[in-house]
């Protein structure tokens, strides 16, 4: 087949590199030129990247942006956020400043339980491999003792095996669903290499058993944690144009809207994610894990619905967030990546439970910063200013036009063709 090639994985990477660009390229230089300007110039840096993942042949940089003056749980965090989206970050300093100004943010991890299963077929009757299970169960927890052994010491392992029956759904399909306690790590390798173990031993007590697959699953609803933010009504006012309680009422309305209303509650849940997946990321966590986890989460009542939730209740207001994160603080990435280790360092080397408490507060902000603006001002206001550089640097203005049209957008409303006719302007 055209432009298709074996053995890519063993070439070098410069192999690689030239391949690419005499098949998909044309022999273009300047392609070849932009992904050798991501090289990092410190070779053992840039080998440690490498090796991440396969076939790598370039960086691809995203900004790191911190956001300070987060008060939660009574201590001072700045959080580092890895995003590209602009007035993320603004949006979250803000939300953090605020809610500073009105005791900062509550948060309690609820629980810490994750999930694996092993899922098989078996023809027989159910009371056959019930008494199976039974029998085998003491040598299934006995068979991962090498795997658990060092999790144990550190107060973790495997908390339960229980056999369920699927058959209802699918003839013939059960599970061993398994539940672990993973401390600071994430324990996607510890909960998978218990679940083969598990899976071998199982198999070995009958013929008729077909183990189809071991996997941890990424819905965790029992690794939850609650963040909060609270005050009274009347303090929620900012400036003239609205009543703390206007502010409330509309606030309220709004969550209700995304708590009812599927349409909404995915944007809604997607600006929480904007603060949630970039301190996921940043500290070197799995945000595919997350996403995927938050938002089976969210649709569990069978339609998809809001992560966050508000009331007033004798003049408190109150805005708060559940949500399912499985974290690491220690294995994966967290001890490799040089930047995952400064952003780690940041937040006090934080335990796994404390990082879930950072990251819902994260989420929370986000979504309050989102909704203060979409019930007030409007979001493109905001958004649109911090996205002015976006489009100045798509025109390639200098620094000294910059400071101009910066300058000039304090007064005037952003809009794309507004930016394009103000550099045109003073280009003329
Ligand atoms: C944009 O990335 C996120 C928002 O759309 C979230 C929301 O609508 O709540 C602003």
């Amino acid at each position: 087949m055209q432009n298709s090639v074996s053995g890519f994985s063993k070439f070098t990477k410069v192999e690689k590199i030239d391949w690419l660009i005499s098949n998909h390229f044309q022999d273009n230089p300047s392609a070849k030129a932009n992904l050798e300007r991501y090289w990092n110039s410190n070779a053992a840096l840039q080998k440690l990247h490498d090796e991440f993942t396969e076939n790598t042949i370039s960086n691809f940089y995203l900004p790191f942006g911190i956001a300070p003056n987060f008060l939660i749980n009574n201590k001072i965090k700045v959080i580092p956020m890895t995003i590209e989206e602009s007035s993320v970050v603004a949006a979250a300093s803000n939300a953090a400043k605020f809610w500073m100004q009105r005791g900062g943010f509550k948060a309690k991890v609820i629980s810490t339980t994750k999930v694996g299963q092993v899922h098989f077929m078996f023809h027989g009757e159910f009371s056959e491999i019930e008494s199976l299970f039974e029998t085998i169960r003491p040598q299934l927890f006995e068979h991962t003792k090498s795997i658990t052994k060092n999790m144990e010491a550190r107060g973790g392992g495997i908390l339960d095996i229980k056999l369920i029956s699927k058959t209802a759904q699918l003839k013939g399909y059960y599970q061993l669903h398994v539940t672990f306690e993973t401390m600071d790590a994430m324990g996607a390798n510890f909960i998978n290499s218990c679940l083969e173990q598990i899976a071998s031993t199982f198999k070995t007590c009958s013929k008729e058993i077909h183990v189809v697959m071991s996997i941890l699953s990424n819905y965790v609803p029992d690794c939850l944690v609650r963040a909060e933010v609270s005050c009274n009504v009347e303090d929620l006012v900012t400036d003239e144009s609205y009543s703390g309680r206007e502010f409330a009422d509309t606030f309220i309305q709004a969550v209700q809207i995304a708590e009812v209303e599927p349409f909404r509650a995915v944007t809604h849940n997607k600006g929480i994610m904007n603060g949630v997946d970039s301190v996921v990321l940043a500290t070197g966590n799995d945000f595919r894990a997350v996403e995927a986890g938050v938002h089976a989460y969210a649709a569990r009542s069978g339609s998809y619905s809001s992560l966050t939730h508000a009331s007033i209740e004798k003049g408190m207001f109150r805005f708060w967030i559940e949500i399912p994160l499985a974290l690491g603080t220690v294995g994966g990435l967290t001890g490799l990546h040089p930047l995952v280790k400064t952003a780690l360092e940041l937040l006090g080397n934080p335990s796994a439970k404390e990082l879930m408490e950072i990251v819902a507060v994260a989420g929370l902000a986000q979504n309050f910063a989102a909704l203060k603006s979409l019930t007030t001002t409007g979001i493109q206001q905001g958004h649109m200013k911090m996205h002015l550089l976006n489009i100045l640097n798509q025109f390639e203005a200098t620094d000294k036009e910059k400071l101009q049209l910066v300058e000039h957008f304090k007064k005037n409303t952003v809009t794309h063709s507004a930016v394009v006719e103000a550099i045109e302007k003073l280009r003329a």
